[in-house]
């Protein structure tokens, strides 16, 4: 079926979102409110579908005007107008414009336990999307649990420090972190991944970590963000140089991490561990040692279209 003829398909402004948000999820309602920033490359699109002037289905997207790297955030349609075309009118609409702002690929991020997971993957292989594979995996639960998940913590730690590994807290580090982790990608030692997050201003210096071996040298880092609204830590980048990776040092950084949010916020505090599919073995180790553990556990799945 194709959307009805009385649905209209229209760009609305940033002021607009407020009375959209019931189309999508509150963190995306905030970002996609704020008036647009002077200078900046991240380009915000907002498309809605009215039926008669009333709003059934939005869709957010976000582009990098440099790389031509497009991201579609959210595509909610009301329930009560599902399975009418709506959405696929509002993604073709999305893509056309995208490509008219010199999009070249755009891709899309989703939870594998999103309740409308399946839905999504099928109107994106209708719309000619790749197929949705396992881009990252997520970890949730409380930190006062990671003694189940290290019930070996003590000796892994004591023989990483014997090893020579040194973890310093963002806050203790006497250099500048974030200038030596764009240093480091800039130089080709790190893959671009590892700077997820870097510059949000909710990254928690005393939980972000710089990893370096017996010699000194910066070996890897993790990065720690606090989310104030829900009281959770995220991790969404631990990074380890593949050499350091079988000897489990991440897994000691992460151990640790979670050591220090318990004995300054307690057992309660809930964590929240990534892997992306560029570290098979952390990833491996979260899903075998940390999921079992976990309140919760998600894949981050990937789906893209070169437009
Ligand atoms: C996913 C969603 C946006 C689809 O909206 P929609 O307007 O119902 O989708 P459309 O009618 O345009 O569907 C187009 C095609 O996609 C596929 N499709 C869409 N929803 C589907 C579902 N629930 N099950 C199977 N296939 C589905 C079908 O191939 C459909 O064509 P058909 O109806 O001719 O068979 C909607 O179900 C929704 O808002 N879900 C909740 C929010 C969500 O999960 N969003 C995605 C992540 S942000």
């Amino acid at each position: 079926m194709t959307a009805g003829a009385m649905t209209e398909i229209r760009s609305v402004d940033f002021r607009s979102v407020g009375q959209l948000s019931h189309l999508t999820f509150p963190a995306f309602a905030r970002a996609f409110s704020e008036a647009p920033r002077q200078g900046s490359q991240l380009r915000l699109h907002r498309l809605a579908a009215f039926e008669r002037d009333n709003p059934i289905g939005l869709a957010l997207a976000t582009m990098d005007a440099q790389s031509g790297h497009a991201e579609l955030r959210s595509l909610v349609v009301d329930r009560p107008h599902r399975r009418m075309g709506t959405a696929r009118a509002l993604l073709q609409e999305m893509e056309t414009r995208l490509r008219d702002d010199g999009g070249k690929l755009v891709s899309t991020l989703f939870s594998d336990q999103l309740p409308g997971a399946a839905g999504f993957a099928a109107l994106l292989a209708d719309a000619g999307w790749s197929g949705p594979k396992p881009e990252r995996i997520r970890i949730l639960g409380r930190v006062g649990k990671t003694g189940d998940v290290f019930r070996d913590r003590e000796r892994l730690v004591q023989r990483a420090l014997r090893d020579g590994l040194t973890i310093v807290s963002w806050r203790d580090h006497d250099g500048d972190p974030r200038s030596l982790i764009l240093r480091e990608i800039e130089a080709g030692r790190a893959p671009d991944w590892t700077q997820i997050g870097l510059m949000a201003d909710t990254v928690d210096p005393d939980f972000s970590m710089i990893l370096t071996d017996g010699t000194g040298e910066v070996v890897g880092w993790v990065i720690c963000q606090f989310h104030a609204e829900v009281r959770r830590w995220g991790f969404p980048v631990g990074w380890i140089h593949e050499e350091h990776q079988k000897r489990g040092w991440l897994l000691v950084a992460y151990a640790q991490g979670a050591h220090f949010i318990e004995s300054r916020h307690g057992p309660d505090a809930v964590a929240v561990f990534e892997s992306s599919s560029g570290l098979p073995m952390m990833w491996r180790v979260l899903e075998h040692r940390f999921a079992p553990h976990a309140d919760r556990a998600d894949l981050m799945m990937i789906s893209k279209k070169s437009l």
